[in-house]
């Protein structure tokens, strides 16, 4: 077992995706088994636009269920609900102290949200709420109080993960030597996943294809990328092709490079190649969509899972917290 401590956390705030999956998910998944890791549902985080308390907890079961049916390794891992942990809103509290007011004008959630103000003819913070404005001091208070070492995460969380590195920085430099310099972890072609418009898949852009969704939807989800007007025979470029961008990672080698073939030459219209996709996709998930119905049907299953990892979490949390403390107030 590595000694790195590898963490990430992702919001209850819609059905995961293959770009959760494909950017943080499947990389922490993979870690989890030979590292200790900490995977957590970021329902705090989701405050700052959902409302909804049985919408944020349906959510919360759904990610949990899919983690678990992914294979996550619950012997490494602690898998748990962000909110369970006392501590978070402590350190959350005590670290206000340390950030600079500078840094989170810079963060990009902040400066998208105040852009898209502006180009309403809006007030700058209409809407914004104090969640959103240190939603990245939050997650610093994630990152630090289990002692990470790495993120995986997608390229639009690096910046959040660098902010935390900053602002454990900065105590170090006051209070002494107390926080480790988190990394973030990003795949050189994992970090942005295409959507069926071809642009980032995202649940804030209503492009995505749900990891989970029944059959039937998948098929209907893909049949609906976005393609150019190539006729069949017209040979085709896969690195420009959101089809084959998610082929890839769910194909062995040998059937990417036939894909590829097929491509390249000319002769597989979109149409096929879309059904080749869903197929792929289909078939490499269906034994963990059978777990994860499973797991959603037994919602305690799911909640003495989440119990245990709420317990080993914390108990990495009382320490660090206490550590804190310490330092700032004697
Ligand atoms: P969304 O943008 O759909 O709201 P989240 O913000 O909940 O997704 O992201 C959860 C995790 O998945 C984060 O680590 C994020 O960087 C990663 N992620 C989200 N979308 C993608 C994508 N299209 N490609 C790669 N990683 C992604
Ligand atoms: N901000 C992340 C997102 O929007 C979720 C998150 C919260 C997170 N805390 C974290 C990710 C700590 C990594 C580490 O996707």
């Amino acid at each position: 077992m590595s000694e790195k401590i590898v963490l990430t956390g992702i919001k209850p705030t819609g059905m995961p995706h293959i770009g959760n999956y494909i950017g943080a998910l499947k990389p922490l998944i993979d870690r989890s088994k030979a590292h200790k890791t900490f995977m957590f549902i970021a329902d705090l985080h989701s405050l700052n636009t959902m409302h909804n308390a049985s919408e944020i907890k349906q959510h919360t079961y759904e990610i949990a269920a899919l983690m678990i049916s992914l294979g996550l390794d619950l012997n490494n891992t602690a898998l748990f609900r962000q909110s369970d942990i006392d501590e978070i809103y402590q350190l959350n509290t005590l670290l206000m102290n340390v950030t600079p007011k500078g840094l989170m004008n810079r963060a990009h959630s902040y400066k998208a949200a105040m852009d898209k103000n502006t180009a309403a003819g809006l007030d700058i913070d209409a809407g914004i709420n104090m969640g959103l404005y240190t939603y990245p001091i939050l997650m610093t208070a994630d990152i630090l109080l289990y002692n990470t070492d790495i993120v995986p995460v997608g390229t639009d969380q690096k910046q959040h993960v660098e902010f935390a590195r900053d602002i454990a920085g900065y105590f170090n430099t006051m209070y002494g030597q107390t926080f480790k310099l988190p990394e973030p972890v990003i795949g050189s072609d994992t970090g942005l996943i295409p959507g069926l418009d071809g642009r980032k898949m995202s649940k804030s852009y209503d492009n995505i294809i749900p990891l989970m969704a029944p059959e039937k939807e998948l098929k209907k989800k893909i049949m609906r990328i976005i393609t150019d007007s190539k006729t069949p025979e017209e040979p085709k470029d896969p690195d420009t092709s959101t089809i084959y961008q998610l082929y890839k990672f769910f194909a062995t080698e040998s059937e990417s490079a036939e894909f590829v073939k097929m491509f390249r030459d000319g002769g597989m219209g979109y149409g096929t190649a879309k059904t080749i996709l869903f197929e792929k996709v289909n078939s490499v998930l269906a034994n963990q969509r059978t777990e994860y119905e499973r797991l959603l049907a037994n919602k305690s299953e799911i909640d003495a899972i989440l119990a245990d990892g709420a317990m080993r979490a914390r108990a990495v949390a009382k320490q660090t917290l206490e550590r804190v403390k310490k330092a700032m107030l004697g």
